[in-house]
């Protein structure tokens, strides 16, 4: 939710903080696109501009008055910002940076000031006039205040500090002073904050991608953690200025894994690099028969004690978490609850020492699921996140933390984090059957063996793309869209609608198919598209059975079916108007690769209705750190 930059160069090199700043915020870009806005700040002066819409806009403003070549920009520090709008509407006005009403300080915010109306209140009684709908922009005004009279007056880090002080919520937040351009203060709750170290030049970051182009040496803020950068310096305290130390790291993604890589979208690129998530997420996790998890602060014996298992997530991570509960009570014989996780901690769930919950998140940032894990710990319970982002929140406040080896996940509607939480789900599942000895070494070896040839057949599903485009084609523009499957083809069709919503814009909704009957038939008319997901006829023979039932009793109504079932399942047939065939696999498996098609029917979709930037859907968020 909502990108955030900063940088200090060397004012001597003439280096373009505007140039840096604007590259970086292309690639917050993914975390908010209802405004964007840069802030250059020179001896006595702060250059802003912002602009409603996607960063696109920013820049046709910025070229109009003059661009990085006209001394208007020139500097050597910056603060931007890509907007996902909370508190007021995405315009011009409400766009970071804010600036203080003496026109000197400026800052961006991420997350919600939780107590701004009290501070708003204060500001106002003080005679100063807020422009702004936001929560942000007391911050400004606040640092400002505090910079100019009183015990922190002159003192732009105490000032910074006691604002910090002051502040409820979840927030990182930029400032800036014009009477000190070669400095940034930043401060972090709850919300992402990376700290980029260059040569005699240091950059900040709500992840590593806004710097990757020119560092791989980062440092990571604890909570409650501000740090004092200048271009060959950061210093990192707490609220109070007590010294405290971040933790540094090597980046080990490489520009290229954050660039489309010839392909036309992110997404796309990020569909076809599921092979390798899915190798990648399994690799080391299964070593001399045993499976082993990443950072395991659980032992087996804590394992042992487990008597319940929560899932909680949101979005696609929850349709992952949904496949777990089937993995695991089938496998370990323990009850699953799946929860989506901004309901978790509201419906006081009953958790106690030997609850496990499992916390999905491909950011590790999402704040439901923070709140959720730490409702959990509050409440005794263990916490074991599987996340995709190192470092990230959930994983640091969690008992342990399985990684999902996807690498970055640009594009906002998820499909290579997903297919890996689905896998690393499957991962604690096998490490709990281990534990707990429900199932024998040879049979979790067995189910190991078959995930580890799901990539290659996964490369076999890519091979339906074109007959996927000719499919959207012949569809035509709908005005919505059916999807139902049963036992674990449930989980698929809740997210092959939630795509369709998420790219294409239209309705969509994914049922049971067994529940086809209890209402949704209704919607049955002529020509209404729906996607039946088939399970295997090898596994289950019954599951098979029901739903070649079901489509049959769809078909008979007018439907078009778009039946996705396994190579040489002849008895679906005749009943498909459209039928995409994948390998086959064990019945737990398939979810991961009749997701697949799915996620290529949507995108084709959104096309065809003309939306052309699948990576950005309309008021969507890849990081979602607000509740
Ligand atoms: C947002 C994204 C979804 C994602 C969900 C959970 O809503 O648009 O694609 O599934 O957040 O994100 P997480 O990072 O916790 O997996």
């Amino acid at each position: 939710m909502c990108g955030i930059v900063g940088y200090v160069g060397d004012a001597a090199r003439n280096v373009s903080a505007l140039d840096i700043g604007l590259d970086a915020l292309a690639r917050m870009e993914y975390r908010g696109y209802d405004s964007a806005g840069i802030a250059v700040v020179r001896p006595g002066e702060l250059v802003v501009e912002k602009k409603a819409g996607k960063l696109a806009n920013l820049l046709d403003q910025i070229a109009a008055d003059g661009g990085g070549d006209s001394s208007r920009f020139a500097g050597s520090t910056c603060i931007g910002h890509t907007r996902w709008a909370t508190h007021g509407r995405p315009n011009d006005v409400n766009a970071h940076p804010h600036v203080s009403f003496d026109g000197k300080a400026a800052i961006v915010h991420n997350g919600i000031i939780e107590n701004f109306a009290e501070l708003r209140a204060e500001i106002e009684a003080a005679g100063i006039e807020l422009t702004s709908e936001t929560d942000s922009e007391v911050a400004a005004h606040l640092l400002a205040l505090a910079y100019n009279a009183g015990p922190t007056a002159g003192d732009f880090e105490a000032s910074a500090l006691s604002v910090l002080r002051r502040l409820e919520g979840a927030f990182t937040l930029l400032f800036t002073h014009v009477d000190e351009p070669g400095k940034i203060i930043a401060g972090r709750r709850s919300t992402p904050l990376i700290i980029g170290v260059g040569d005699d030049e240091m950059f900040l970051g709500s992840d590593v991608a806004a710097f990757i182009a020119h560092t791989r040496q980062a440092v990571e803020l604890g909570q409650d953690n501000v740090v004092v950068i200048t271009r060959d310096s950061y210093r990192v305290m707490d609220f109070d200025g007590t010294p405290a130390e971040g933790r540094p790291f090597t980046i080990d993604w490489d520009l290229a894994a954050a660039e489309k890589g010839g392909f036309d979208s992110f997404m796309m690129k990020e569909i076809f690099e599921q092979p390798a998530a899915i190798r990648d997420t399994l690799a080391g996790h299964f070593v001399d028969g045993r499976v082993i998890l990443d950072e395991q602060r659980l032992s087996d014996d804590d394992l042992r004690q487990v008597d319940k298992v929560f899932v909680v997530a949101c979005g696609s991570a929850y349709h992952s978490g949904l496949l777990a509960k089937y993995a695991i009570e089938h496998w370990v014989r323990l009850p699953v609850e799946i929860e989506v996780a901004s309901e978790f901690r509201y419906r006081d769930p009953v958790l106690d020492k030997q609850t496990l919950v499992v916390a999905v998140s491909q950011s590790g940032e999402t704040a439901d699921t923070l709140e959720a894990v730490r409702h959990a710990k509050t409440q005794g319970a263990r916490v074991l996140a599987v996340c995709n982002t190192n470092g990230s929140q959930i994983p640091r406040e969690s008992d342990a933390v399985l990684y999902t080896h996807a690498g970055p996940e640009i594009g906002v509607a998820s499909t290579k984090a997903f297919l890996a939480q689905i896998a690393a789900n499957y991962i604690v599942g096998l490490a709990l059957a281990q534990a707990r000895g429900t199932k024998y070494p040879d049979e979790i070896e067995s189910i190991f063996d078959q995930l580890e040839e799901i990539p290659a057949k996964i490369e076999r599903v890519l091979g339906l793309k074109g007959q996927i485009h000719e499919l959207a084609e012949e569809l035509g523009p709908i005005p919505t869209m059916l999807f139902l499957g049963r036992h674990v083809g449930y989980p698929v069709a809740l997210e092959g609608a939630l795509k369709l919503k998420e790219l294409a814009y239209i309705h969509a909704e994914g049922f049971p198919a067994g529940e086809l009957k209890h209402g949704p038939i209704a919607l049955i008319e002529e020509d209404l598209p729906v996607v039946v997901v088939v399970p295997s006829p090898q596994g289950r023979e019954i599951l098979h059975s029901k739903i070649v039932t079901n489509i049959q009793e769809i078909r008979a109504r007018g439907a078009r079916t778009i039946v996705i079932a396994e190579e040489g399942d002849e008895s679906v047939r005749p009943y498909a108007n459209f039928l995409l065939e994948i390998p086959a696999s064990g019945t737990l498996l398939q979810p991961l690769l009749s997701t697949v098609p799915l996620q290529f029917l949507s995108a084709e979709i959104a096309r065809q209705c003309g939306n052309t930037d699948i990576d950005k859907p309309r008021n969507l968020a890849k990081s979602v750190t607000v509740e």
